[in-house]
């Protein structure tokens, strides 16, 4: 069934007076989050934080179930962690990293990732191959293959980039990483509540994802999901009185689910809201959301292509929500800037936050315009006006 996109502009009050293009940055919450994160708060001023926390058990627990469900995955492989980038740390830095060992990764890669991975080789001697794309612009899977030797440790990309439309074929890189037994660390921060993930299907070992993006949940949450088999064998950086237990003066155990992850305080009415979010998004379908996300970024970038000056940037077999382009005489930011004027969000992606896939396609900035199932055609068509009235 489609989505009813009347209903979810209703449920959206954002949706009133702006266009919302800014949805890889941040997407714009439905009623329910914000019900659930207000509801939550006044509760905390009310009877406190702990009462509050303590009441809401049972939902905070619904979490677990709710972010393993979008995943494919199961309620005791999540953590709650306050965002994507410290989820994905939680498991990078929580392997035992030996000099020799190498990292594969694709050159999509997110800044704060591939900071990790020059930060791994100045500390323990670990070394980053990065594969080239294909002739398509996505992670080429032979030239993966090839660069597969004894050294590698860890296979990780970013599934969806922050600079484009790209969706790396992450399902043909576990195929790989099963083969060869190397654990497959992915970056789904751009695709959780995007398109529908399956961590079996893609055959990956760890995921990270962030709330406030297509998820739509609040910022300052995210979650990390980790392959069961697995978690016992990753050693987190840090360890609080949540994520171990203090067994004796000399002695811990840590905890042998995902929340090994996590540290004890926590954005509670964050959590709560998450998982009204991703409740809502799995009320109306993962698929449904998907095809109709693909629709209207079809229809932006064909309208964007058929104007003169305007040149799409997006790569890849398979192209999703996120629109990037340049127009000829027009620098990105002011671009930004000048819809920001006529009350349309875009956002303006720059070289260092994808250095290495920037630098080989010798693009400073880009526009990206990010629409979600809740966008109208009729928006869609007003953006292409302002950008054909540049
Ligand atoms: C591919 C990718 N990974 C990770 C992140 C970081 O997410 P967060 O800000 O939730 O840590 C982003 C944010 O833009 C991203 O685009």
């Amino acid at each position: 069934m489609g989505i009813d996109v009347t209903r979810a502009r209703a449920d959206t009050p954002g949706c009133e007076g702006r266009l919302h293009f800014n949805n890889a940055g941040a997407s714009l919450p439905p009623n329910p989050v914000l019900d659930t994160l207000i509801t939550h708060l006044r509760r905390e001023a009310e009877i406190g934080g702990y009462e509050a926390a303590a009441e809401a058990e049972a939902r905070q627990e619904h979490f677990y179930a709710a972010a393993a469900q979008l995943v494919g995955g199961k309620a005791n492989e999540i953590a709650f962690i306050e965002n994507a980038t410290r989820a994905w740390d939680m498991a990078f830095y929580s392997i035992d990293w030996q000099a020799g060992d190498q990292i594969i990764t694709a050159q999509a890669e997110y800044a704060s990732n591939y900071i990790a991975y020059l930060h791994a080789g100045k500390r323990f001697g670990v070394e980053v191959i990065t594969v080239p794309n294909d002739e398509e612009g996505q992670i080429s899977i032979d030239a993966l293959e090839q660069r597969i030797n004894n050294r590698t440790k860890l296979i990780a990309i970013t599934h969806i980039p922050t600079n484009g439309g790209l969706v790396n074929p992450a399902a043909a890189v576990g195929k790989v990483a099963k083969a060869h037994g190397i654990p497959f660390l992915l970056d789904a921060c751009q695709a959780v509540g995007q398109i529908p993930i399956d961590v079996d299907a893609i055959g990956c070992d760890m995921l990270s994802a962030t709330g406030r993006k297509y998820i739509r949940g609040p910022r300052g949450t995210g979650f990390l999901w980790v392959r069961e088999s697995l978690i016992e064998t990753l050693d987190p950086p840090l360890l609080d009185l949540h994520a171990a237990r203090w067994t004796g003066l000399d002695s811990y155990t840590v905890r042998s689910d995902a929340r090994r992850f996590e540290n004890w305080e926590c954005f509670i009415a964050g959590r709560l809201g998450l998982a009204t979010a991703i409740d809502y998004a799995l009320n109306l379908g993962m698929d449904a959301i998907r095809d109709r996300i693909y629709a209207l970024a079809a229809r932006l970038r064909s309208g964007l292509t058929a104007l003169p000056g305007v040149t799409v940037r997006d790569l890849g077999r398979e192209q999703c929500g996120i629109v990037s382009f340049t127009v000829d005489g027009h620098e990105p930011a002011d671009i930004k800037e000048s819809f920001a004027t006529q009350s349309i969000n875009v956002s303006a992606s720059r070289r260092a936050s994808t250095l290495f896939d920037m630098t080989e396609r010798q693009l400073d900035v880009l526009v990206r315009a990010s629409v979600h199932y809740y966008n109208s055609e009729d928006e869609v068509d007003r953006l292409l006006q302002a950008v054909e009235a540049l």
